[in-house]
């Protein structure tokens, strides 16, 4: 028999002990799955040498994996598939909604509740303080009321609050804001400044072995929930950061990125408060 013939009858072969199962959608999957896996070691040629350091290296990613780290998502988020679920997820074009993009690792459920305009700085952070400001339409543009905004991002020293416990107060740079009567929102932080995602497991060596970048651009995530209407799970990136056109996890859409301006009137300063060092 031709090799290829025998190789197409292994993987049929295979498929047909699915043929039982009594779960319609998981024998798709799964019988998906099956193939492109086969497919892909066909075509690669794939050596047993190359299968056994696969094993070895999708070991070391389960063993990486706790509470808190989770490298089988790092992995997923570098090789696009998250974004790529969340595209498959999410049809932004359909209704001119706002883009969505990836959760992300660092996303800490409970958030302290902030009022309008507050902080949601804690801790000492040399960054430039900003205020974000937005509104919150229905599609049909009226604005909606008590729309929830749950934040978070990284300080200056570019980690997460969930990745420095006992350095960081947990609440630091995290909030739950709520839209007013008219739609509108305002969330006063730091500037979000770029940052590798975790780089010290087995995602963050195939990364490097293949010459990839493992930075994000600066953003700050946002989760908004309002009963009745589809989560939207977003990010606002800073057009000036670094890395918009190569961050790690594949997350940057253009239509979120937005310009961070000076507020040369001292307008904002005044409103919110915010004491300008200009030494
Ligand atoms: C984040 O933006 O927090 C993130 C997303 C994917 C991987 C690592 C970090
Ligand atoms: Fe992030």
């Amino acid at each position: 028999m031709a090799k290829e013939g025998a190789l197409d009858d292994l993987l049929a072969e295979v498929i047909a002990r699915y043929d039982g199962s009594p779960d319609p959608r998981l024998r798709e999957v799964t019988v998906a799955a099956i193939k492109h896996l086969h497919l892909f070691a066909r075509e690669v040629n794939l050596t047993r040498d190359e299968w056994s350091i696969g094993i070895k290296f999708l070991t070391a990613v389960g063993q990486k994996c706790d509470d808190v780290r989770q490298e089988f998502i790092l992995m997923s988020d570098t090789m696009g598939v998250s974004t790529l679920v969340e595209m498959l997820a999410y049809d932004a074009s359909a209704a001119e909604l706002t883009d969505n993009t990836v959760l992300g690792p660092f996303y800490i459920p409970n958030s302290p509740e902030r009022g309008r305009g507050e902080t949601m700085l804690v801790d000492p952070d040399d960054g430039d303080r900003v205020v974000v400001r937005g509104k919150v339409t229905d599609v049909a543009g009226n604005p909606l009321e008590g729309v929830v905004l749950d934040c978070w991002q990284n300080a200056t020293n570019r980690f997460y609050a969930c990745q420095q416990p006992g350095v960081q107060s947990a609440e630091n740079l995290r909030g739950i804001y709520r839209t007013g009567a008219d739609g509108t929102y305002e969330i006063r932080t730091i500037r979000p400044v770029p940052y590798p995602i975790p780089d010290d497991g087995p995602a963050g060596d195939l990364l490097k072995k293949n010459n990839r970048n493992w930075w994000r651009p600066g953003h700050l995530h946002m989760w908004i929930r309002q009963p009745g209407y589809k989560d939207l799970i977003t990010h606002v990136f800073d057009v000036e950061s670094d890395f918009l056109d190569n961050d790690a996890v594949f997350g940057v859409q253009q239509s979120l990125i937005r310009e961070f301006t000076t507020d040369a009137g001292g307008e904002l300063a005044t409103t919110f408060d915010v004491v300008l060092d200009r030494s």
